[in-house]
């Protein structure tokens, strides 16, 4: 059994994004704790790159933002699930500042093992997430994590729209084969 933390980056309350990472959590949760984090409830900062978490003890950031909460939580995660919808071929910006600010204590301080990823997109692109795909492998590499697993969906735009699309089973499947 595991604690999986899934953060969830997008403002729409009913959009794409939540209802994948909703349909992973329904799975996941057979086995494991599951918590989802959405950023429609955390104001977090973005980063200033002063470096002050370096030496600070506990790595902690000087910011006294929301971020405080997620880190509590993230402690003791084992795996961390990205959720979100493809901004601009990248991660949304609330997101990405939460990531960020994840850098030191990742290194040093949290026992998270494994990431997974859980991706929406308007277009239907081939290479729609390749520039996303990027970035989460050197992450893996970076921090020596292993992968569970991801699942991309193309060509969802409006809130709803990935109710006809297989991805939510696949989502949910992917949560069930983590034990
Ligand atoms: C600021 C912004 C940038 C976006 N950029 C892209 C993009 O680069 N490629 C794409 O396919 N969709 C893009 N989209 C569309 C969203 O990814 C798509 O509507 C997604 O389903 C939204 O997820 P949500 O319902 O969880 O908010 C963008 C949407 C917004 C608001």
């Amino acid at each position: 059994m595991s604690n999986i933390i899934i953060i969830v980056g997008s403002m729409r309350k009913n959009g794409n994004t939540i209802r994948l990472a909703q349909s992973f959590a329904d799975g996941a949760a057979i086995n494991n704790n599951v918590e989802m984090v959405s950023i429609t409830n955390y104001y977090v900062n973005p980063c200033i790159g002063c470096n002050s978490c370096f030496t600070r003890d506990g790595n902690k950031c000087f910011q006294n933002d929301d971020m405080v909460q997620i880190y509590e939580k993230l402690r003791n995660a084992d795996i961390v699930v990205i959720a979100s919808p493809v901004y601009f071929y990248g991660i949304s910006s609330q997101l990405k500042a939460i990531v960020d600010r994840l850098h030191t204590p990742m290194r040093n301080t949290f026992n998270i093992k494994k990431l997974g990823l859980l991706l929406v997109g308007a277009a239907e692109l081939p290479n729609l997430f390749d520039p996303i795909l990027m970035q989460y492998q050197m992450v893996l590499d970076f921090f020596k994590l292993d992968s569970i697993g991801m699942v991309l969906v193309r060509g969802v735009k409006n809130i709803g729209d990935i109710e006809n699309s297989s991805s939510l089973k696949k989502a949910y499947e992917l949560g069930t084969s983590i034990y």
